[in-house]
């Protein structure tokens, strides 16, 4: 039996479409059962649509508070009995029930090498540093924020000229391969973590 997989976005998804692409791959231990957005504008909900992947919107403006918007989150996940949960560009913050209800299932992708530079604004952050190496984590979310054990890492070398769009765009090429080979990685049980090298630019 393949692992399911519901994938939460808040926008464009181009992380989302890497993990649906690795999975149609016939010897893929695990397989995509949803796609969710917290933004009904989201344009990858179109994007899952095209390949034929089941979507909701859980709109979180339509809630009173965090609380109901979860509840109604949960609920939703809970109809397509996901066994792995993937944050792909998700923006919003998961209270610590709401992660201790999924325990252990939900993963995030997020563009720096943590510890380093938990939260927003990682690749200005970076850059304001002056760190010569830089790149993206694949971890198990826990309560609390980017803190969960990590599954991988890929990172980028930064360049002298970079700026945190040149910079934001190399890590999510990065990023596209590095989320869909932990998950493959994850749906058979190893919880190795997985290192990808620099890129050699
Ligand atoms: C990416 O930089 C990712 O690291 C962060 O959200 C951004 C957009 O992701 N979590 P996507 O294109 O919506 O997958």
């Amino acid at each position: 039996m393949k692992k399911r997989v519901a994938i939460l976005i808040s926008g464009g998804g181009s992380n989302m479409e890497a993990l649906l692409e690795a999975m149609t791959d016939p010897d893929h231990a695990a397989e995509p059962c949803l796609v969710v957005s917290n933004r009904p504008e989201a344009g990858g909900i179109a994007k899952a649509r095209a390949r034929g992947v089941a979507t909701e919107i859980v709109d979180h403006k339509a809630f009173a508070d965090k609380q109901a918007f979860e509840t109604a989150l949960a609920a939703t996940l809970d109809a397509h009995t996901p066994d792995i949960i993937c944050l792909a560009g998700f923006m919003r913050l998961l209270s610590a029930e709401f992660v201790t209800r999924f325990e252990t299932q939900i993963l995030n992708i997020h563009p720096s090498l943590l510890p380093a530079y938990k939260g927003l604004n990682t690749h200005a952050r970076a850059l304001a540093d002056g760190v010569a190496i830089h790149g993206c984590t694949v971890h198990v979310v826990t309560p609390e924020l980017d803190t969960g054990p990590i599954l991988g890492q890929s990172a980028v070398f930064v360049r002298p000229d970079d700026t945190p769009d040149t910079l934001a765009a190399r890590v999510l090429t990065q990023e596209h391969r590095l989320y869909p080979a932990v998950l493959a990685r994850f749906a058979t049980g190893d919880f190795t973590p997985l290192s990808l090298f620099p890129d050699r630019v």
